[in-house]
C-alpha cells in the first residue's frame, strides 16, 4: 500500500523525517508531498523544498518526493493513493488535523487519514520555530537534517 505525507515542509526537519523513516517501515511505498497551506506562508519555493526532502530522505529506498497545488484529495485520486499520513504532537495539532481529515472525508469518502504520534524528542519541534532561531545563529544541527543547514541560513541572510 502507498502512503501519502502531505505538509508545508518549510523546511522538513528531524520530526518529519522521523514520521517518513516510521512510515516508510509500515507502507510499501511513502510518497512525500510538498503542498500548499494557503494559511501559511513559505520561504521555500515547492521545487527547493522537494530538493531538500529527497536529499534527506535519500537513505530510504521506498519513499518519493513529489509537490502538488491544488486540494490533497484530487491528488490522490489523480494517483489512485487511498492514505494520507499526517503527524501529531499537540493537543492544538489535534483539532487542526481532525478538521482536515473530516473535510477531506466529506470530500472523498475512500481516502482515509493515517495518524502518527511525533517521536517524544521531537514534540517541540515546527518548521516555524526552526526558521526563528535560524535568524539567531543558534546552532540547528538537531533540529533539521544536515542538507537543509545551509539553503536555510541563506534564505534568512539574504532576507536580512
Ligand atoms: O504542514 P502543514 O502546513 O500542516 O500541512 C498542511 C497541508 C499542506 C497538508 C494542508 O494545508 C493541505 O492539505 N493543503 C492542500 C490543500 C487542501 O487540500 N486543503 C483542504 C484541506 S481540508
Amino acid at each position: 500500500m502507498v502512503a501519502v505525507y502531505p505538509g508545508s515542509f518549510d523546511p522538513i526537519t528531524c520530526g518529519h523525517l522521523d514520521i517518513i523513516e516510521r512510515a516508510s517501515r509500515i507502507f510499501d511505498e511513502v510518497v512525500i508531498l510538498c503542498a500548499v497551506n494557503p494559511s501559511k506562508t513559505s520561504m521555500f519555493s515547492l521545487e527547493e523544498k522537494q530538493r531538500l526532502i529527497t536529499e534527506a530522505a535519500g537513505h530510504l529506498p521506498n519513499v518519493r518526493v513529489d509537490h502538488f497545488t491544488g486540494l490533497l484529495v484530487d491528488y490522490m485520486h489523480a494517483n489512485g493513493f487511498r492514505v494520507a499520513i499526517k503527524g501529531l504532537r499537540v493537543i492544538s495539532d489535534f483539532e487542526y488535523e481532525l478538521q482536515m481529515a473530516l473535510m477531506n472525508k466529506r470530500l472523498a469518502e475512500d481516502i482515509e487519514t493515517f495518524f502518527m504520534m511525533s517521536g517524544s524528542e521531537h514534540l517541540f519541534l515546527s518548521s516555524s520555530l526552526v526558521k526563528e532561531l535560524a535568524g539567531f545563529d543558534t546552532p540547528l544541527d538537531a533540529l533539521v537534517p544536515p542538507c537543509v543547514v545551509g539553503p536555510l541560513l541563506e534564505k534568512i541572510n539574504s532576507k536580512r
